[in-house]
């Protein structure tokens, strides 16, 4: 028997079809594009017998080309100017071009393969063309066995038209698509195309094709989360589940049973067998946030599963094994923690593996900070059914000069709090209650004298308790919703911070 019966492989000819199809469904159905887009290089390498595919698109208003997915590794954002390279010459002309020695050929640039960092011997590269305009291109690099057919001339010309008339039904278009890095999945759009995030983005997709611990170091609010979920996606366990372990909010005594499960009987109320989540994690990754609030006995115990993999249920006796991939992230600076003895250098040194420092927002500069803004007043004008809005002439400068202790998560509820107030078709600079005080670079802890100044009110009479709890509460509101800051403004750790405004 031959291992092609044993394994059942769709042929190219069924991967073609299905594809097709696939892109017929999502056209009638107006699906997202981008729940598509997660696995079409993959899907398109695959029926064409080719190692890597990449989707461009072109900007309307600079015409430049702008990849948009591709195979892993999937770069950051390729910009193409127009005309240039055999991208460039598809735009222009929109012929399609079938290079079998792409060396050889006069179009072929070495620039961009430099940027892309791939040998490229045949190439397949055909216009999206869609009501008589060049779109975008897609282009098929190396066939497998030798150079691309007319069939496959045949095959990609109908593909390239499927998604031409896909484009009609999305906002990824090229001119408007949404700026910075093209993650998988649709939750996963980062944004952002300076130079201290297209660092931090060519570190993510590194690490993402290993199974290297990561620790993703940055203020609050500066998207570890997302890039936590970012390198999920990107790398080869994206199938499986991505298991988020929060630190903090987790009371100390069931932070082990949270990680590790417990076993029936293992305490009391233990009634039955709980999985923990480095179990649910298996072949996928394992997400630890805010790394920093871990209680010092746990990490004694995370050591160990980081070191060997390996752990016990609470009141298990049998020793288990999981295949993860961590990444961890904190706003801590765990080296000092570690000197201080509050955390375990041991552990940090094995988590740190690949370390990715974040920047805060306001490193970035003023386009990613307006491509942020863009981004949001898109996403949440739509939320609340507002109609299309702009923000006004005066609004980007005073955004761009402000000093943003809480980060892309304050610019986000910065902005759909004026989105919500906002009247009529542009969101004014008082829409956006800014606080001038903190517009001065220097990021601004306030007080507890502060405080008072400002005027938090606490009606007399509550029990302690709760006026602690209104007081926690009010400072995180002033701080738009930083925790870090807050605790740190009540001298008080994260950890208590989270138990407080519960009311535990
Ligand atoms: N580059 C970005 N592009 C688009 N959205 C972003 C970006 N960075 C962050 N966000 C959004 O900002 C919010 C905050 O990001 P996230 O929760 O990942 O930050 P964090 O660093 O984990 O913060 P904390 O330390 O407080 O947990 C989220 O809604 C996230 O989707
Ligand atoms: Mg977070």
């Amino acid at each position: 028997m031959t291992r092609a019966m044993l394994v059942p492989r769709m042929s190219e000819h069924e991967q073609r079809f299905e594809l097709l199809a696939d892109l017929g469904a999502m056209i009638a159905g107006e699906v997202e594009l981008d729940d598509l887009l997660g696995t079409f290089a993959d899907r398109v390498s695959r029926a064409l017998g080719a190692d890597r595919t990449t989707l461009w698109l072109i900007d309307g208003a600079t015409g430049e080309i702008r990849s948009r997915v591709a195979n892993l590794p999937e770069l950051p954002e390729l910009r193409v100017p127009p005309g240039h390279g055999v991208v460039g010459h598809v735009a222009r002309t929109g012929e399609l071009v079938n290079i079998r020695d792409a060396h050889a050929d006069p179009r072929w640039s070495e620039q961009i393969a430099a940027k892309i960092g791939y040998d490229t011997r045949s190439m397949l590269t055909v216009p999206i063309v869609r009501r008589e305009q060049i779109r975008g291109v897609l282009q098929v690099l190396n066939k497998r066995d030798g150079a691309f057919t007319a069939r496959d001339e045949e095959f990609i010309r109908v593909l390239a038209e499927q998604i031409g008339r896909a484009l009609d039904y999305t906002t990824l278009r090229g001119d408007d698509a949404q700026r910075g890095m093209s993650l998988r999945g649709r939750f996963n759009h980062v944004i952002g195309t300076s130079p201290a995030m297209a660092a931090v983005y060519e570190m993510i997709v590194r690490a993402a094709q290993t199974d290297a611990t990561v620790l993703l170091h940055g203020e609050t609010g500066t998207g570890k989360g997302l890039l936590a979920r970012a390198i999920h996606v990107n790398s080869a366990r994206r199938e499986a589940p991505f298991v988020h372990v929060d630190c903090t909010t987790l009371p100390a005594a069931l932070v082990e049973s949270e990680l590790f499960g417990h076993e029936r009987g293992a305490y009391t109320g233990a009634d039955a067998r709980v999985l923990g989540k480095v179990e649910a994690a298996n072949g996928g990754t394992l997400f630890l946030d805010e790394l920093g609030e871990l209680p010092l006995p746990l990490q004694g115990k995370l050591l160990r599963f980081v070191q060997e993999r390996t752990f016990e249920r609470i009141g298990g006796r049998e020793t288990l094994t999981a295949d993860v991939r961590i990444v961890a992230a904190t706003n801590r600076d765990l080296a000092a923690m570690a000197n201080a003895g509050q955390f375990r250098s041991d552990l940090y040194f094995r988590l740190r593996v690949v370390e990715i420092e974040i920047p805060p927002l306001r490193e970035r500069g003023a386009a990613d900070i307006a491509d942020l803004a863009a981004h949001f007043v898109d996403q949440f004008a739509r939320r609340y059914r507002k109609g299309p809005l702009r923000l006004g002439d005066d609004v980007l400068p005073a955004l761009g000069e402000y000093a943003w202790p809480g980060n892309v998560r304050e610019l986000e509820n910065t902005l759909e709090r004026a989105v919500v107030l906002s009247q009529g078709p542009t969101i004014g600079i008082k829409d956006l209650a800014l606080e001038p005080r903190r517009t001065t670079g220097v990021v601004a802890i306030p007080t507890a004298a502060a405080a008072e100044a400002d005027g938090i009110h606490l009606p007399p009479g509550l029990p302690l308790e709760e006026a602690e709890r209104r007081y926690a509460k009010a400072m995180l509101e002033r701080l738009d919703g930083n925790q870090s800051a807050a605790a740190r403004a009540l001298g008080i750790s994260r950890n208590k911070l989270a138990r407080l405004l519960k009311g535990e």
